[in-house]
């Protein structure tokens, strides 16, 4: 089992370009393998998660090719001319890999099974299958489709509308790649909106995708039956890994920090909305548009915070931060409450009570109930032995919390789960972090 040991620090100084992000590198790699032609990705995350997709995809008959680092090609003829994979896929610990991958596999018109690591077996997957089912896909899954394995018998859907019943980019993406594939229309409607990236990048591939606005709701609508064309893809810098190393920087006086080429969609920067909130500002500079992505450079500096009151539609804008986001949180004046947080239980571990439990043994005043978490600060954070729960965000956000402790070490317990999303974690800290 690795373990992490993590001293205090002063201040996290530096120039840094974070790694490429992750749900952007997953789509990048799978439409790639669905469009006909050449496809050219710069900033791949090189992560356990992004390699299950591009193992799957080649696995499907894609020519994915790894020419340095970051540097990938996918070379296809198509969506009809995936094959029937001669083995079981494996989607890892991956859930997006899980999710996206289910809609080409139901609509394809081959045998193909599914399956993950414990973690990912143990996720909801009827969210999927449900819908898939309404298209007419035939699954067979462990306890009545709840989850994975799940054995495909593809073939033609046919289009559908449905009503996301909770915000999930997952589940979004699932049904548009299985429309691309049915006959006729599929209309996805989310009442609240989740991160965008397949709507952006299906638009790079060619992809005709209609987006109807009423209110805070959103309806997407997708012919089935398009080719996807290949095409280059620069993948910015991942908001959720530059996250950790933003809120130390923030809490830690002395700090300075400038990001370089971070996504900043506005679906994923729910976090700088939350600090915004508790007076803290982030500033941002050279604001581009790269491959239909906006990306600019971040300037983090120490200031102070106030409680938070998050919450609503702000929830999936933030859905991978509300980790670090408790660690700030125990650094803030006042009160903090999360709400409409359910979903967190249904991650790579359950975070809610996995932050109650570990940030507790760090001295936090903090408790969770259903679907919610309350911390109050400030506190002052003192070493402890704290375990990740297999969960590569909560052993992030406990490394940060160790940054911040003011006595002791903190020993993270259980840490090679990282790989799934910043391989180079580690090391980015000790370049970063000054004691
Ligand atoms: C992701 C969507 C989010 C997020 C996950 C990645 C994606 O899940 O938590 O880490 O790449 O689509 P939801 O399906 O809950 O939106």
């Amino acid at each position: 089992m690795e373990t992490w040991r993590i001293q205090k620090a002063s201040r996290i100084a530096g120039r840094w370009l974070p790694p490429g992000d992750k749900s952007i590198s997953h789509r990048a790699v799978l439409l790639g393998a669905l469009a006909a032609g050449k496809t050219t990705i710069r900033h791949l995350l090189e992560s356990d998660d992004c390699l299950r997709t591009a193992r799957i995809a080649s696995q499907l008959g894609a020519k994915v090719e790894r020419v340095s680092g970051g540097h990938w090609v996918v070379e296809s003829e198509g969506i009809a001319s995936l094959r029937e994979p001669e083995d079981v896929l494996d989607a890892g610990n991956s859930g997006t890999t899980a999710r996206l991958v289910s809609g080409v596999l139901a609509s394809a018109p081959f045998f193909s099974v599914l399956t993950g690591d414990a973690s990912l077996r143990r996720r909801p997957m009827a969210r999927i299958a449900e819908p898939l089912k309404q298209m007419g896909a035939s699954i067979l899954g462990r306890q009545q489709n709840r989850y994975l394995p799940f054995a495909f018998d593809g073939h033609a859907l046919r289009g559908i509308t449905y009503t996301l019943p909770v915000p999930s980019a997952q589940v979004k993406s699932c049904l548009l790649l299985a429309g691309l594939q049915a006959e006729g229309f599929t209309e996805v409607v989310e009442a609240i909106p989740s991160r965008d990236h397949t709507e952006r990048m299906m638009d790079a591939f060619g992809a005709e995708l209609e987006r109807e606005s009423s209110g805070a709701a959103h309806t997407l609508r997708l012919r089935g039956g398009q080719m996807l064309q290949g095409c280059e893809v620069q993948v910015p810098a991942d908001f959720s890994s530059a996250a950790f190393f933003l809120t130390a920087a923030m809490l830690l006086p002395g700090s300075d920090l400038v990001i370089e080429r971070v996504g900043i969609n506005p679906t994923r920067i729910g976090l700088l909305e939350a600090f915004q909130q508790a007076g803290a500002h982030i500033h941002y500079e050279s604001l581009q548009e790269i491959a239909g992505e906006p990306v600019a450079t971040l300037l983090a500096r120490p200031q102070s915070l106030k409680a938070m009151r998050i919450g609503g539609a702000m929830l999936p804008r933030l859905i991978d931060e509300v980790p670090i986001l408790a660690v700030a949180a125990t650094q803030a004046c006042g009160e903090t409450v999360i709400t409409d947080a359910a979903e967190l239980r249904l991650k790579e571990s359950d975070r809610l009570q996995a932050l109650v439990e570990e940030l507790t043994k760090m001295g936090a005043d903090i408790e969770a109930t259903e679907d919610s978490l309350i911390i109050r600060g400030p506190c002052r954070l003192r070493g402890a032995v704290v375990h990740s729960h297999g969960d590569h965000r909560i052993a992030m956000a406990m490394a940060v919390a160790g940054l911040l402790a003011k006595e002791g070490e903190t020993v993270i317990e259980d840490t090679e789960c990282v790989q799934t999303s910043f391989p180079d974690f580690m090391s980015t800290l000790n370049l970063l972090a000054i004691n």
